[in-house]
C-alpha cells in the first residue's frame, strides 16, 4: 500500500484532574512557574485504571465514532512505555477486552517512549493489506512510574490514551522518518535487570531534553518536506509530541511558521508520552478541525533518544 487512511479516532483520560495549584501543596512549585515553563495547567492521573484499560476505553471511543466492522482488524499495535506487566503485551490484554481474541489478529506492544505512536504508525503503513484494518493505540499510566516528591519531573507528567483505526490506501500520501541515538543518559526509568532489582523513578535531563527535542522537531519537518516537495504552507497541521509549549513555540518561531498549525492540548494532559499524540489528534477530529485530503505532519520524540516522523493525508 502506498499509504494509509486513519478512519476514526478515540481518546480517553482518567477523571482525576491535579491542577497546577494542588501539585504546589505536596513540591516547592507554583501555577506560575509550571505554566510559564511549560505550558501545562492540568494533569489526568490513573487512581486504578491500568494502561490496557486506558488503551481498551480509546480503542473502543474510536471504534464507535467510527462504526468500524471490527471483522477487518487484522492488527492491534499498543505503543506505551508503561504496561500493565512484562508480558502478556498490553495490545494482548486489549484485544480480549475488546472481545476480539477469537479473531486472527496480531497483537503486540511497541515500546519508543514519546515516539512510539508515530513509530508504530511507521510500521503498520509497511504490513496492511488491502482492506485490512488496524487499531493504533498510544496509552500510559506515567504516574505510577514518578517520584511525586520531585518538582523537576512530577510537573510535566500525565496518564491518558489516544487511539486511531486505519486502513491501507493507495489513494493517500504518506513518507516517514525514524531515528534513534541510543542514549541511556538523558532521559530513563530503570527497571529490572540481573544486577539490579529495584524498579526506579523516571528521570530526566530537563535541558538536555529540550535541545534535542528542538532539533529533532526541526530536523523531522525538514526531511519530510524534502522527501514529499511541498512546503510548510501546503501542510495543515503539525502535531507534535505534547511535550511542552515552549518546546513547539521554539520551532515554530525558527521555521517563522504559523502557530495556528501546531495544535496543543497539553494545557489540559501534560506530557502523556506514546499518547499525547492520537490524544492530540481525536480532540482535533472531534473539534471538527480535520477535513478530507489535509495534509498532516506528525512527530514524536523521546527517551532513547528516539524521534520519529509521518507526512499523511487525512
Ligand atoms: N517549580 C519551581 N522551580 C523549579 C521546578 C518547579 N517545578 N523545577 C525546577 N525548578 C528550579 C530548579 O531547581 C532550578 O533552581 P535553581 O536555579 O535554584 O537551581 C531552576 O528552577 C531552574 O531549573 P532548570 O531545570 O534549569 O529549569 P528549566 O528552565 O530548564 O525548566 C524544564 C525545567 C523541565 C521545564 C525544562 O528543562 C524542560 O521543559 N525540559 C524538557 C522537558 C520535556 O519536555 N521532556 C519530555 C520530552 S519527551
Amino acid at each position: 500500500m502506498k499509504g494509509i487512511k486513519i478512519l476514526s479516532t478515540g481518546h480517553y483520560a482518567p477523571s482525576k484532574v491535579v491542577s497546577n495549584d494542588d501539585l504546589a501543596k505536596v513540591v516547592d512549585t507554583s501555577d506560575e512557574w509550571i505554566k510559564s515553563r511549560t505550558g501545562i495547567a492540568n494533569r489526568h492521573i490513573s487512581v486504578d485504571q491500568n494502561t490496557s484499560e486506558l488503551a481498551y476505553l480509546a480503542a473502543k471511543d474510536a471504534i464507535e465514532k467510527g462504526k468500524i466492522d471490527t471483522a477487518k482488524i487484522k492488527y492491534i499495535l499498543v505503543a506505551t512505555f508503561t504496561p500493565d506487566d512484562y508480558t502478556p503485551s498490553t495490545a494482548c490484554i486489549v484485544q480480549k477486552k475488546l472481545g476480539l481474541n477469537d479473531q486472527e489478529i496480531m497483537a503486540f506492544d511497541i515500546n519508543a517512549a514519546c515516539s512510539g505512536f508515530v513509530y508504530s504508525l511507521n510500521i503498520i503503513k509497511g504490513m496492511l493489506q488491502k482492506d485490512e484494518y488496524a487499531i493504533i493505540i498510544g496509552s500510559e499510566v506515567i504516574s505510577k512510574l514518578i517520584d511525586w516528591q520531585d518538582r523537576g519531573t512530577c510537573i510535566l507528567f500525565g496518564d491518558g490514551a489516544g487511539a486511531a483505526v486505519v486502513e491501507g490506501s493507495d489513494e493517500h500520501l504518506f513518507y516517514s522518518y525514524n531515528n534513534s541515538t541510543g542514549n541511556e543518559e538523558a532521559l530513563y526509568c530503570k527497571g529490572r535487570t540481573f544486577n539490579n532489582i529495584s524498579e526506579g523513578y523516571l528521570y530526566m535531563d530537563g535541558r538536555e531534553v529540550f535541545k534535542f527535542a528542538v532539533d529533532a522537531i526541526n530536523k523531522s519537518i525538514q526531511n519530510l518536506l524534502s522527501q514529499s516537495g511541498l512546503t510548510l504552507d501546503e501542510i495543515d497541521y503539525v502535531v507534535c509530541h505534547q511535550a511542552n509549549y515552549r518546546i513547539i513555540s521554539h520551532v515554530y518561531k525558527k521555521l517563522k511558521a504559523d502557530p495556528g498549525k501546531f495544535f496543543m492540548n497539553l494545557q489540559e494532559y501534560g506530557n502523556t508520552s506514546a499518547a499525547s499524540i492520537p490524544m492530540a489528534l481525536s480532540e482535533m477530529n472531534e473539534q471538527g478541525l480535520l477535513k478530507e485530503n489535509q495534509k498532516i505532519i506528525c512527530v514524536g520524540f523521546g527517551s532513547g533518544l528516539t524521534w520519529g516522523a509521518t507526512l499523511f493525508e487525512w
